[in-house]
């Protein structure tokens, strides 16, 4: 799929999503809804998911695909970059990521953000991987923050 579709894809899934998670505001529900549409929806989504910050740990959370680990290792791979540095991480080749935690060694490429409550306190990190290399960029980057912000608007 070229990047203009796929844009077109996440702005109609975006719309979707808004209108779904309004009837709830608890966290969990909207995550899992979230998880839902975009893995159904979009391409090469192999692993789509949130791990949950509690207590200084990432623990899985909602999440559609093949069995993820329970609880990723303190401060290694992709998900505790994103949670650590509090921005986007894009892994175009998980291969050449020092310290990637593989759950399926059919995923290739990753990009996982972290996810913030209202008053700017981490709450999980969304991560997606794909069975393709190099299958995220800045624009999915984007689209996937707006879709976020939606968790705790
Ligand atoms: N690859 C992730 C771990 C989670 S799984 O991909 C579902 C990481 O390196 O943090």
């Amino acid at each position: 799929m070229n990047d203009q579709k796929k844009e077109g894809r996440y702005q109609r899934i975006f719309l979707q999503l808004e209108e779904l998670l309004k009837k709830t505001e608890d966290p969990l529900a909207r995550m899992a809804s979230i998880c839902a549409v975009l893995h159904h929806k979009m391409d090469h989504f192999f692993w789509t998911g949130f791990y949950l910050y509690k207590e200084g740990k990432l623990i899985v959370g909602p999440y559609q695909g093949p069995v993820a680990c329970q609880e990723l290792e303190k401060d290694k791979g992709v998900c505790w970059a994103a949670a650590n540095s509090g921005s986007p991480v894009v892994v175009p080749d998980v291969h050449a990521f020092p310290g990637h935690i593989a759950c399926d060694s059919r995923s290739k490429s990753e990009i996982t953000l972290p996810v913030f409550d209202r008053k700017g306190a981490i709450k999980a990190v969304f991560d997606v991987d794909s069975d393709h290399t190099d299958s995220f960029n800045e624009m999915d980057q984007r689209s996937l923050e707006a879709i976020l912000e939606l968790i705790f608007l």
